[in-house]
């Protein structure tokens, strides 16, 4: 027998920014990832420039149908994808909006329903239309609540028969570490103050909830979650001030889990708040507002990480957003990120006891530099056994949870086609079971090639994880 549900939603993620491509058809505006050639790390430009590899992405935009197809043929029940903001509201300001952006979301969806494929809708994940950054410095202005208000107003109508689950915010504790990318907030992170930030964070919050209750209103049976970045922290040491530092560190990322969970800010935080000067300014409806909790908790999961209170080693961990201290049990991607199986079951279990909530796993994969090859028949494929160990020994954690009592409701690996990296904006970290014809030079046929995993996850689909 499987441990895994009859009902388990086996399936793959993306985000409009990283495969659409089209950054300026069909009147769509730009947004932040436009001018951010380089990831996380390097600098913004003033305008789009060629380098750019997400402003062709792998061109989904023109070829949505032979990707979904792909993925009906591993047996998909969901997929992960989000709505580009600036493709319905260019600017992000305007009352109105670009029937062209709806349009094309319209027929993706119908693409999805006609294989039974659910779509699983990320609101705004990374793709802040840069109108917004540059005029408003993004979510530190609580205008950002009413524009993303009449934004999720306006595709709760247009797609409450097409789309029943739903995410407000990609990893939203990511804007404590990258205001840009996560929060349209132009002024530069060294200026940037915490309660400027934190100010930012509470805007998010309310608009989370208020998109939870209106979706609620438009849509009675509309599943809504939050998505946060997992990490789990263990102690570098047993030292009791590790303990601590952990359970700080780990504060910062639960306090967007347990508002969203809770409808109600946290005593730890109040307390961070008073010690450091932070005063986080409330209209007088945002109580009631946030009391508007999350019908299921979402995140992604990637990495574990060490904390320690001794300054002398707290350097900064590789690559991945939130940093941390390098395990040394624990062997590492290519790209810096510690592999750890058996965080997935630690996080899981956590979260589980701390909300009680049904629980999502939206995103978890190995980005690699794919090698692609001819096989016997003359077939080009990538024999990446090293992404099926890593998926295989995650799922086997999935599945460990499960026996643990924990209420998981699908799994959706992360980039299930070839995208661009959100931290390096290079190609070449793959994560794929269909690899994609294009390198960072911006050569490449765009053609799409069948992995060896993607068969190893058809058949862990067909059997229900069975055959895992
Ligand atoms: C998550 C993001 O942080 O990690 C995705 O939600 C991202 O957008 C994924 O692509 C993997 O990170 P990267 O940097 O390897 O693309």
């Amino acid at each position: 027998m499987s441990k895994f549900p009859e009902t388990f939603l086996w399936g793959g993620a993306v985000a409009a920014n990283q495969c659409e491509g089209a950054y300026c058809e069909d009147g769509k505006g730009l947004s932040v990832q436009d001018v951010l050639p380089h990831g996380i790390r390097g600098k913004r430009t003033e305008e789009p420039t060629e380098e750019n590899m997400k402003l062709v992405g792998i061109d989904f935009y023109h070829r949505y149908k032979e990707d979904v197809r792909l993925f009906a043929e591993m047996g998909f029940k969901v997929f992960r994808i989000s709505i580009a903001w600036s493709r319905i509201f260019p600017r992000g300001d305007e009352n109105e909006p670009n029937e062209a952006g709806l349009a094309f979301y319209d027929d993706l969806f119908d693409e999805c329903h006609k294989y039974g494929i659910e779509p699983l809708v990320t609101i705004s994940h990374y793709e802040t239309p840069l109108y917004l950054a540059e005029h408003y410095n993004g979510w530190t202005n609580r205008k950002l609540i009413g524009f993303y208000e009449n934004y999720v107003r306006t595709i709760f109508e247009r797609y409450k028969g097409k789309v029943k689950y739903w995410l407000t915010f990609n990893e939203i504790n990511s804007i404590l570490h990258a205001p840009f990318m996560s929060g349209g907030i132009n002024t530069p992170k060294e200026e940037l103050t915490e309660q400027e930030l934190y100010q930012a964070a509470h805007h998010e919050l309310v608009a989370s909830a208020l998109a939870t209750k209106i979706g609620h209103e438009i849509m009675p049976d509309a599943k809504i979650g939050c998505m946060i970045l997992s990490m789990p922290t263990y102690p570098l040491t047993p030292s009791p001030d590790d303990m601590i530092q952990v359970m700080e560190d780990e504060h910062k990322n639960y306090f967007f889990g347990d508002v969203h969970a809770r409808g109600v800010y946290p005593g730890y935080m109040k307390r961070y708040f008073r010690e450091h000067e932070i005063e986080i300014h409330f209209e007088s409806e945002d109580e009631e507002i946030l009391k508007n909790t999350v019908d299921f908790i979402s995140f992604s999961y990637y990495m574990s990480t060490c904390a320690t209170a001794d300054e002398t080693k707290k350097k900064q961990g590789e690559g991945n957003l939130l940093g941390g201290v390098p395990n040394p049990m624990l062997k590492a991607s290519d790209w810096g990120w510690q592999i750890d199986p058996k965080g997935l079951r630690y996080v899981l279990n956590m979260f589980w006891d701390r909300y009680q909530k049904p629980l999502f796993i939206v995103e978890n994969g190995l980005g690699a530099a794919d090698v692609l090859i001819e096989d016997e028949n003359g077939n080009k494929t990538v024999e990446d056994d090293y992404r099926i160990q890593y998926l295989h020994d995650h799922l086997e954690q999935v599945a460990e949870a499960i026996q643990d009592g924990v209420d998981v409701m699908g799994y959706t690996s992360w980039g299930c086609i070839d995208v661009v990296s959100a931290s390096t904006a290079e190609l070449r970290k793959r994560y794929g079971y269909i690899y994609v014809d294009r390198n960072d030079d911006g050569t490449g046929t765009l053609e799409r090639y069948k992995k060896k995993s993607f068969y190893w996850y058809k058949k862990v689909i067909e059997s229900n994880g069975e055959a895992l």
